[in-house]
């Protein structure tokens, strides 16, 4: 357990409890597989920021719907990693097989959305159209991202703005909602629900951010997924987009072969083009600069040890090695 999931403890398994009911189905190979991947743990990072942002605000001595809100948008994150381990092909996720390669594609993409549903249902539950409008927005902009991305496998081209686009949809839209529901649920004002929000934001792109160096030069034993999956698919993540535009020519080459021909055999040579060329350096620094972002937010909430461990968590985002 990481010092910060110390603050919400009791918060922390009640979430966890609730997420393991609330992945009952009559067809027992839903409940397999949902098991499956729960019980793998996972960081729980986006749950946590709901259960924190609700701390700070003092909202559980008014009610306990945060709870209900951290389980679903650890679903909405679960069912996000279920499609996403079938586009990318990957095979190790958590530190077991992933679902594809344990069951295959079918049933990951039919869990997902079994996931994404239930999601949906506990929303209703909750019953606050804000929250449902800011969640359907984000779920929607998380599966844009995840296309978006698509389109720009195997090109060499995509700039770093585009880049940028992708990493904000796919990953810091979650947690930005994470956030601000939170902020919804708890009555903030106007400046805390925005400095939440911005909080979120900034920490999902540094997380991002540094999940794309962590497949250049992160251990796979410890992520408890492969690295190398980026390149594996032909993904013109910063890292390469940097040592593309600030290597020789003949290191633009190698990088930009290797991404139109998903060459994975290659990583060895791209890792050592994306040391050389400080790219991974360069990525690293602007994940330091998003976290600041995010730190410089806090300000504007009541200073308890519940916004202290929110500074915290910014912190293990980017020095994180899983
Ligand atoms: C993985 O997220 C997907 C990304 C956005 C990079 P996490 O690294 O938070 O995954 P778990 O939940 O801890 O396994
Ligand atoms: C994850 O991006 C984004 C979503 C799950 C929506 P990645 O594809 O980089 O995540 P990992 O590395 O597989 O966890
Ligand atoms: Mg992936
Ligand atoms: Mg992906
Ligand atoms: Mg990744």
């Amino acid at each position: 357990m990481l010092p910060f999931h110390k603050a919400v403890e009791d918060d922390f398994n009640a979430v966890n409890q609730l997420i393991i009911e609330q992945l009952h189905s009559d067809v027992e190979l839903v409940e397999n597989i949902g098991h499956y991947l729960v019980e793998a743990g996972g960081k729980r990072l986006r749950p946590l920021l709901a259960l924190l942002s609700a701390n700070a605000l003092g909202y559980p001595e008014r009610g306990s719907q945060h709870l209900n809100l951290a389980a679903i948008i650890e679903f909405i994150h679960t069912a996000t990693l279920l499609h996403d381990d079938v586009v990318d092909i990957s095979n190790m996720r958590r530190g077991r097989l992933t679902a594809n390669a344990k069951w295959g594609n079918a049933p990951s993409v039919l869990v997902g959305d079994f996931l994404y549903s239930r999601a949906f249902q506990m929303m209703v539950a909750i019953g606050d159209m804000e929250i449902m409008r800011i969640l359907s927005n984000t779920t929607n902009t998380i599966s844009e991202g995840e296309v978006q991305q698509l389109v720009n496998v195997k090109n060499p081209k995509v700039s770093e703005a585009n880049y940028l686009q992708v990493i904000y949809k796919k990953t810091a839209a979650l947690f930005e909602a994470a956030c601000e529901t939170t902020a919804v649920l708890a009555g903030a004002s106007a400046a805390q629900r925005q400095a939440l929000k911005q909080y979120g934001y900034h920490l999902g792109l540094a997380f991002q951010l540094v999940d794309d160096v962590l497949d250049y030069e992160g251990d796979s034993a410890e992520l408890g997924k492969n690295v190398g999956d980026d390149l594996a698919e032909g993904k013109p993540t910063l890292p390469l987009i940097y040592a593309m535009r600030e290597g020789s020519d003949t290191q633009a080459q190698v990088v930009a072969d290797a991404i139109r021909n998903c060459a994975a055999e290659q990583l060895q040579e791209v890792v050592s083009i994306v040391q050389a060329t400080g790219a991974l350096t360069y990525t690293g620094k602007l994940a330091r600069d998003q976290a600041d972002l995010a730190l410089a937010q806090l300000q504007f909430l009541p200073d308890n040890r519940f916004r202290q461990a929110m500074a915290e968590l910014a912190e293990f985002s980017i020095s994180r090695s899983y």
